[in-house]
């Protein structure tokens, strides 16, 4: 039987700026299995980082997660253990800058790619040094230990062993890349989040990582939440699917239920603005209008303003989460009604 991992319920991150609060990360729930890739997907600006910092404990000194949000990670709640109540903001938590009982917890058992992270090496300390040194922060091992492991993660990576003595500059963006992951992998952990870790690359360097991540998933029965604005690489990639939208998670399911069942109109407008992943032609629609500004968000249904089967009501009530089949969720008003009727990305002319 498959067995859980990450159960991320009712998170809500919402960030203090001057003029109020940025709601980025608002109700959103999904679980992930061991060994599972979950891509999360939707338009810039819509959480995803968020969500991912949310789940390791990263967030900015600005960032508050609302009272009753939970991140269970293996049975443990990581709200609970690495933050407390603001005391400024009420039913609001706050992170606390360093909690030695979350550090079992960050790196080791869940570690996280940056966005951007390929330049996060440090252009004066060779590559392969910079991987031994965050082994021997964290694991009682020898240097000679950590350096054979990082040749074993070199050869694993698809990066020549011979290397590991070279600086960032002497690398190739792919390279940068893979080191990246190399640098993810390197402690062990359980879950990893690699936030848009292909973007930066061209398609066919990408095309190759991509590959080369479903092969070491695979393999090593390595559990993943893959973040990104990309359909195709979701579609290629993962087993699970939050759409989000706008700080919502707008749907949930099984790549199959997203692609083929769709259920939520935003998932259909987002499958539509995707070339199709087996590169059947069909024609590319933008989604019209632009998604609103957070601190100020729509009362109702956030994609109603944008979406082509809104009523009065979407403007007005916030829809809930509605199970259209046990584990596939939709947040939509008319989610039944238009189940069915959606077309998915996959599939349509
Ligand atoms: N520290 C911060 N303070 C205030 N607002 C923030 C902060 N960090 C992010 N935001 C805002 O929160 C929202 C969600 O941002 P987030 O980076 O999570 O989105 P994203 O989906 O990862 O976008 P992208 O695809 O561009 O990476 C955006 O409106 C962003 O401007
Ligand atoms: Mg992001």
């Amino acid at each position: 039987m498959a067995s859980k991992l990450l159960e991320v319920k009712d998170l809500s991150i919402h960030y203090k700026i001057r003029t109020g609060w940025v709601y980025a990360v608002d109700d959103v729930s999904f679980t992930i299995n061991r060994g599972e890739t979950m891509g999360l997907v939707g338009e810039s600006g819509c959480g995803k980082t968020t969500t991912g910092y949310g789940i390791i404990q990263l967030l900015a000194n600005n960032a508050y997660i609302k009272e009753g949000s939970q991140v269970l990670f293996d049975g443990t709640d990581l709200v609970t253990l690495s933050t407390e109540p603001s005391k400024k903001y009420e039913g609001y938590r706050r992170i606390i800058e360093y909690h030695p009982e979350m550090r079992k917890f960050r790196w080791k058992r869940i570690s996280m790619i940056f966005q951007g992270a390929m330049n996060a090496f440090n252009p004066v300390f060779k590559v392969g040094d910079q991987i031994i040194e965050a082994i021997l922060t964290h694991e009682n091992i020898t240097y000679e230990e950590a350096r054979k492991r990082v040749e074993r993660l070199y050869k694993l990576v698809g990066i020549p062993v011979d290397r590991i003595d070279n600086y960032p500059h002497e690398y190739s963006g792919g390279m940068k890349q893979r080191a990246m992951i190399a640098m993810a992998l390197a402690l062990n952990p359980d879950l990893i989040i690699a936030d848009e870790p292909t973007t930066a690359l061209d398609v066919v360097t990408q095309d190759r990582i991509l590959g080369e991540m479903a092969r070491l998933q695979k393999k090593h029965n390595l559990t993943m939440i893959l973040i990104t604005h990309d359909v195709s690489v979701v579609a290629e990639m993962a087993h699970k699917i939050s759409v989000m939208y706008a700080g919502h998670l707008v749907e949930f399911g099984t790549a199959r239920e997203i692609f083929k069942e769709t259920a939520n109109p935003y998932t259909e407008a987002l499958m539509k603005a995707f070339p199709n992943i087996r590169g059947e032609k069909k024609r590319l629609q933008a989604i019209p209008g632009s998604p609103p500004d957070l601190s100020n968000p729509p009362k109702g249904c956030r994609f109603a303003p944008r979406c082509p089967y809104a009523k009065d009501r979407c403007l007005e009530e916030k829809p809930p989460l509605v199970e259209i089949s046990p584990g596939h969720v939709s947040r939509c008003h008319f989610a039944e009604e238009l189940y069915g009727e959606l077309s998915g990305g996959e599939g349509n002319e």
